[in-house]
């Protein structure tokens, strides 16, 4: 396999055209002021080499994409069994958002960590015994994984979704209802808010991406950052519902582990080769970076990535 920044920056061109069909997130104010057009991507061999193209050190905050990060946290701290019985393993074919299965299924817990719900359910197992000390935990890991000592998250961002996240706010208190979330849920949207916000840039992003696709261990220090198994278990998430209700398709057409979020960025994790972080704020009707899911189909074609 052939790749450098000057094939990089083909294929970024030609995908970056589809953004004009998108649009950028409209429910968190902050998030609309980004540049629709934007794309840039960055990917992290498990040699610790880098490739890139585009504005690959813009910075951008993770939103869905931490819910990977904080699933492994928990994961590693509360053991399966603890997490599987407040959260299920399985895709639901509703959008990210939605509380519908959340009344109808018979036990009333979220389906699978990767939305909403299930997400919060997870945040809201991470040890600490206050919410600082919660978030402290979270950050120092995400600095960890990442190698970069700086990693915090965009306050604005994170007050703008707190002060609209009425939606979550909901998903929250039925699931407290239900005995499902534990902690306080005004404590528990701030947790969370402040968790999407997390910021970084693509090649941050693809270092990551590359930790789980290297197993859990840092492929630059060696280190092993996450258990095998955690590792295991959060790409199979990413494989079943890391791109929502298009996770199937995006299965067929690249078939590699990947997590989005609603700011336009994408995590990929090839097992056993690379890291891949992607930033294209245009979004297509699921959520997902209609560039970014064009650009990551250009390269899992080149490279033969699909691990199907
Ligand atoms: O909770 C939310 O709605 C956002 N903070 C994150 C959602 C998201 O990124 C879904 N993405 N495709």
């Amino acid at each position: 396999m052939y790749i450098d920044n000057q094939l990089l920056a083909n294929m970024v061109d030609e995908a970056r055209p589809i953004s004009s069909e998108g649009r950028l997130v409209d429910y968190i104010p902050a998030l609309k002021k980004e540049n629709k057009d934007n794309l840039a991507v960055s990917v992290c061999f498990l040699n610790g080499e880098f490739f890139y193209a585009g504005d690959y050190l813009e910075k951008f905050t993770l939103q869905s994409i931490s819910k990977v990060i904080t699933l492994a946290l928990v994961l590693m701290d509360n053991g399966e069994e603890e997490v599987f019985s407040k959260v299920g393993m399985e895709p639901t074919g509703d959008p990210f958002n939605s509380i519908v299965k959340l009344e109808t299924n018979r036990v009333s817990k979220p389906l699978n960590p990767m939305i909403n719900a299930g997400a919060l359910a997870v945040t809201d197992m991470i040890k600490g015994a206050t919410n600082e000390e919660k978030w402290e935990r979270l950050l120092a890991f995400v600095n960890v994984l990442t190698g970069e000592e700086e990693v915090t998250y965009n306050k604005e961002v994170a007050d703008s979704e707190f002060n609209t996240a009425f939606l979550n706010r909901s998903l929250g208190y039925f699931m407290k209802q239900h005995g499902i979330i534990k902690g306080d849920v005004e404590h528990l949207i701030y947790l969370y808010t402040k968790q999407c916000a997390l910021e970084m840039n693509c090649q941050d992003l693809a270092k990551i991406g590359a930790v789980f696709a290297n197993d859990g261990m840092d492929p630059v220090t060696g280190r092993q950052l996450i258990t095998r198994d955690v590792a295991r278990i959060c790409k199979t998430f990413m494989v079943t519902c890391g791109m929502y209700n298009s996770s199937g398709e995006f299965a067929i057409k690249v078939g590699i582990p990947a997590k989005s979020g609603v700011s336009g960025g994408i995590m990929g994790s090839v097992p056993r080769k690379c890291g891949i972080g992607i930033f294209g704020p245009s979004l297509d009707e699921t959520g997902n970076s209609i560039a970014g899911l064009r650009l990551l189909e250009l390269m899992g074609n080149e490279y033969k990535w699909s691990i199907f």
